[in-house]
C-alpha cells in the first residue's frame, strides 16, 4: 500500500515526502521536472531515511500514470502537480487550463481506473477573492479570483466535488494553502524558484545574500497597522504535516471537504522583514513602490476546520520560518544547482 505523491519533486511536495515516510506511508513519487531538478530526489530519501521510487511522469499522460499504478498498489493520490506563477498564467491562459485542470482530470481517470478513490488536493486562499472579510473560512462564498492560475484552483476545486457527487466512495480533501515559506530544518530542501523570485519570503533572502539590490515593498497605503499587506505565513513542514493528516482524513472519510492551512496569525511585509533580521542579523534594504496589481489588503485563515477535521494546527512561528529559509538560502546559494 502505498501514496502516490504528484509534484513531490517540487517545493511542498518535498517536504511532504519527508514527513509522509516519517509518519509511515511507502510513498511514490511521480514529477515531471518542470519546476524541479533531479537532484533533490537523494536529499528527501536521505532525510526520509528510506528509498522511494522516483517516477519521471507527466500527469497530462494516461501513458505515464498507468504504469505506476500497476507497478504499486496506490490508495490515495496527494495531487501538487502544477504550475502557479500568477503572471505566466496570464500569458499562457491555455497552457495552464491544460497543465493544471487536464493534468487533474487525467489523474482522476486514471486512479478510477485502478480503484483509488481517495485524493488530497493543493488549492490556494486565492479562490477566496478580495471581497471575503478576514479570517476566511471554508463557507464562505468563493471570491472574484483574478487570474487564470486562480481560475484553475477553483475549477478544479469544483472538478473534484462533481467527482465526490458521482461517486460516493469517492474523498477528496482540497487544502486551501496561505502563504507557504520557510524550508527543512536541515537546510538541504528548500523553495528554489527560477529566476528573479516573485514571491515575498524568497526575494528577501536572495537580497540578504546579495543577489538582490533590496526589496521592493509593494504599497504602504493599505489600511493596516503599518499600510503595508497582512498575510497568513505558514511553515512549509507545517503543511506538509497538514497533508499527512489529510491523507489520514481521506483514507476514513468519504465525501468531499475544503479545508484551510494556516495560521490563523497575519504579519504584515514589514513585519515580515523585521522578523527576518532579527531572525539573521542581516538588514534588509527597502524601497516603497507602488501597489502590485492584482493583490490584496489581507489573507488570513480561520484554522479551526483543520484543527477539528484533521487535528492538526500549525506549530513554527515568524522567526523560525525565517531561520529555516535563511539556512537554506545559506547552504544552496544557487539551489539544487544542475
Ligand atoms: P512547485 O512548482 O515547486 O512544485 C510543483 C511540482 O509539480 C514541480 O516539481 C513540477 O515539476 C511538477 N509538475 C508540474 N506540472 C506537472 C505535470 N504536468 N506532471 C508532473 N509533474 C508536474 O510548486 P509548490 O510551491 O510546491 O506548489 C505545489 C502545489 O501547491 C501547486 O499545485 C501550487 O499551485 C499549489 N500552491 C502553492 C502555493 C505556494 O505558495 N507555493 C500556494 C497555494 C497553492
Ligand atoms: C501570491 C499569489 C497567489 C499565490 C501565492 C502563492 C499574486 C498576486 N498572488 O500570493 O495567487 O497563491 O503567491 O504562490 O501573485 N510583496 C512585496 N514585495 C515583493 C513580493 C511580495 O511587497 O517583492 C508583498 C505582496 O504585496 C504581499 C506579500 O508581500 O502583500 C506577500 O506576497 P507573495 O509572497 O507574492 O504572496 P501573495 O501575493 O499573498
Amino acid at each position: 500500500m502505498a501514496v502516490l505523491i504528484t509534484g513531490g519533486c517540487g517545493y511542498i511536495g518535498s517536504h511532504t515526502c519527508v514527513e509522509m515516510v516519517k509518519a509511515g506511508f511507502d510513498v511514490v513519487v511521480a514529477d515531471n521536472y518542470h519546476n524541479a531538478k533531479s537532484g533533490v530526489q537523494q536529499r528527501i530519501v536521505a532525510l526520509a531515511g528510506k528509498e522511494i521510487p522516483f517516477y519521471t511522469c507527466d500527469i497530462r499522460k494516461e501513458t505515464d500514470l498507468i504504469p505506476i499504478f500497476e507497478q504499486h498498489d496506490i490508495q490515495a493520490v496527494v495531487h501538487f502537480a502544477g504550475w502557479k506563477a500568477v503572471g505566466e498564467s496570464t500569458v499562457l491562459p491555455l497552457a495552464y487550463y491544460d497543465n493544471n485542470i487536464s493534468g487533474t482530470v487525467t489523474l482522476c481517470k486514471v486512479m478510477q481506473r485502478f480503484g483509488c478513490h481517495r485524493l488530497v488536493f493543493s488549492s490556494s486562499a486565492t479562490v477566496y477573492g478580495e471581497e471575503n472579510p478576514a479570517p476566511l473560512r471554508e463557507q464562505m462564498p468563493v471570491g472574484k479570483v483574478a487570474n487564470p492560475y486562480a481560475r484553475t484552483k477553483l475549477f478544479n476545486e469544483q472538478i473534484l466535488q462533481d467527482l465526490c457527487i458521482a461517486n460516493e466512495k469517492f474523498s477528496a480533501v482540497i487544502l486551501r494553502y496561505f502563504n507557504p515559506i520557510g524550508a527543512h530544518e536541515s537546510g538541504t530542501i528548500g523553495e528554489d524558484p527560477n529566476g528573479i523570485p516573485n514571491n515575498l519570503m524568497p526575494y528577501i533572502s536572495q537580497v540578504a545574500i546579495g543577489k538582490l539590490p533590496y526589496l521592493q515593498v509593494f504599497g504602504d497605503d493599505y489600511p493596516t497597522h503599518d499600510g503595508t499587506g497582512i498575510r497568513d505565513y505558514i511553515h512549509v513542514v507545517d503543511l506538509a504535516n497538514g497533508h499527512v493528516a489529510a491523507v489520514k482524513y481521506a483514507m476514513a472519510h468519504c465525501g468531499a471537504q475544503i479545508i484551510n492551512l494556516g495560521t490563523g496569525i497575519g504579519y504584515s511585509v514589514l513585519d515580515v522583514v523585521t522578523a527576518f533580521e532579527k531572525a539573521t542579523n542581516i538588514k534588509i534594504p527597502y524601497q516603497v513602490v507602488p501597489r502590485r496589481e492584482g493583490d490584496v489588503t489581507i489573507y488570513l485563515a480561520d484554522p479551526t476546520k483543520a484543527k477539528e477535521l484533521l487535528g492538526w494546527q500549525a506549530q513554527y512561528d515568524l522567526e523560525t520560518m525565517c531561520r529555516d529559509t535563511w539556512r537554506w538560502q545559506q547552504n544552496n546559494p544557487n539551489g539544487y544547482e544542475e
